[in-house]
């Protein structure tokens, strides 16, 4: 078992439904605890910079929209495994596929809106945390 760090959004759509602290639970009660979070808004270079993979994607402008629609709740995870752990709880992708009781399934309305964003590897968490919060700031 390796103890790993994840990064987390809250998205705009679960945030304005009040679900951000039913998402925190949901992480923790999962074996996982907050090393750093805050709320934010996203700017478009923001948004467009975090999600640059997707850059070439038909979703990728209206992505970046719904993202800088809202505020977002950003933290950074830690515990064993915790990038697949995170995506365990999350739920797949797209809601309508989400196991019952992940956080997809319970807050998603759509593919976009799906609530909550995880990183989908170490290295991309790396990535991930460092866009947004600095060393000092992981407790
Ligand atoms: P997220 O985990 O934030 O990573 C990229 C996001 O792109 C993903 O969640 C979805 O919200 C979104 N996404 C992925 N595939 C599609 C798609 N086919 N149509 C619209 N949005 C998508």
């Amino acid at each position: 078992m390796m103890i790993e760090r994840t990064f987390s959004i809250v998205k705009p759509d679960a945030v304005a439904k009040h679900g951000v602290g039913k998402v925190v639970a949901r992480i923790e009660e999962g074996g996982l605890k907050l090393v750093a979070g805050r709320f934010t808004q996203l700017s478009r270079a923001e948004a467009e910079g975090f999600y640059a993979v997707h850059c070439e994607r038909p979703f990728f402008n209206d992505l970046c929209t719904f993202m800088t629609s809202g505020p977002v709740f950003v933290s950074v995870l830690e515990g064993e495994n915790a990038v697949a752990r995170y995506r365990e709880v999350l739920g797949a992708t797209n809601p309508a596929q989400a196991a019952a009781g992940t956080v997809r399934a319970l807050f998603g309305t759509d593919i976009e809106k799906n609530a909550a964003h995880g990183s989908d590897a170490v290295e991309t968490a790396r990535f991930e945390i460092g866009f947004f919060f600095q060393g000092s700031e992981l407790l």
